[in-house]
C-alpha cells in the first residue's frame, strides 16, 4: 500500500468508517484477552487509519495510545471523531510510516494493527516490533489468513493476485512462535465485520464512482477490481478471512 494509490482510491476510501474489515466486538474480545497489561498501558496503533478500533482501545483501557498512520486524512477524521467523545487528550496522533519506528526499545506495553500489519509483512513486523516491547508486552495483529485446507481453486486464483503470502492459522502462529511470542490467543473476524464496517460502505459509493470516471480506463479498471474483490468475500468467506493473532513476547 503507498500514497501513489490512484487517485479514485482515495475518493472510495476517505470517509469510511474503517479501512479494512473489523468491529469494536471483535477489538474488545481480542483486548479482554490481555491479562497481564499494566493498569495504564502505553500502547502503539500501527496503521491505524480512522481509528475505529483506536477509539476503541482508548475506552478499554486507561492508557495513552500512540496512533500513527502515514495518511493524513485519516488522522485528522480520528482526532474529529475522538475530539468528540473526550478522548483526544489520551490519543496521540502522529503521521509517520511503519517501516520507520523511531520509538526506544521497551516504550510500549502493546503494540495493536487491525488489518495493516501486511504492508511490512507479518513476520518481518511481529520480528522489527517485538524490540519496542517491554517485557510481558503483548502485540495484536488481524491479518489475512486462511481458514480451511480444502480451498476452491477460484479463491486460491483471486489470493495469488492479491494477497500470494496468505498464509493458514496454523502457519502464522507457527511464524508467531520463532519470532519470539507466546501465543495467548487466536480467532476469526466474524464475517459480518466486514460487510457492516467496510464493504457496504464501498459497494454504495461505486456507482457514482463509475458514473464520475466514465471515460477514465484506469479508474474504471480500479473499481472492477473493488467489485471482484467483495464478490471474492461474497462467494468465499468461510476459506479465507482476518484472523487476530493475540501473542504476547516470550
Ligand atoms: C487496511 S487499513 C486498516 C486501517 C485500520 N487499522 C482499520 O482497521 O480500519 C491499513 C492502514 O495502513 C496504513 N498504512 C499503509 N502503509 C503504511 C505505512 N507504510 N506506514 C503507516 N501506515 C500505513 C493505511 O493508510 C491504512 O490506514
Amino acid at each position: 500500500m503507498s500514497e501513489e494509490l490512484p487517485k479514485v482510491f482515495w475518493e472510495i476510501h476517505n470517509g469510511l468508517p474503517r479501512e479494512g474489515p473489523g468491529d469494536n466486538q471483535s477489538t474488545r474480545k481480542a483486548y479482554m484477552l490481555l491479562k497481564d497489561l499494566p493498569k495504564n498501558p502505553r500502547i502503539l496503533d500501527i496503521g491505524c487509519g480512522p481509528g475505529m478500533q483506536t477509539r476503541q482501545l482508548a475506552k478499554l483501557s486507561k492508557g495513552q495510545i500512540v496512533a500513527l498512520d502515514f495518511h493524513q486524512p485519516f488522522l485528522e477524521q480520528l482526532k474529529n471523531s475522538a475530539r468528540k467523545e473526550g478522548l483526544l487528550d489520551r490519543i496521540k496522533v502522529v503521521n509517520g510510516t511503519m517501516f520507520n519506528l523511531n520509538y526506544e526499545d521497551n516504550s510500549f506495553d502493546l503494540i495493536w494493527s487491525e488489518g495493516a500489519i501486511f504492508v511490512i509483512g507479518f513476520e518481518k513486523g511481529l520480528r522489527e516490533w517485538r524490540r519496542l516491547l517491554a517485557p510481558d508486552g503483548y502485540v495484536v495483529v488481524s491479518e489475512m489468513s486462511w481458514l480451511q485446507p480444502d480451498l476452491p481453486d477460484e479463491a486460491v486464483e483471486f489470493m495469488k493476485q492479491v494477497y500470494p503470502v496468505i498464509k493458514t492459522v496454523e502457519e502464522n502462529l507457527d511464524v508467531a512462535q520463532k519470532s519470539g511470542y507466546r501465543i495467548i490467543d487466536s480467532f476469526v473476524l466474524p464475517s459480518k465485520s466486514w460487510w457492516d464496517n467496510y464493504y457496504n460502505w464501498i459497494e454504495a459509493k461505486l456507482p457514482a464512482m463509475k458514473v464520475k470516471h466514465k471515460d477514465n480506463k484506469d479508474a474504471l479498471q480500479y473499481i472492477a477490481c473493488e467489485e471482484t474483490e467483495i464478490e471474492m468475500f461474497r462467494n468465499y468467506s468461510d476459506y479465507y478471512g482476518y484472523v487476530f493473532y493475540i501473542l504476547q513476547v516470550n
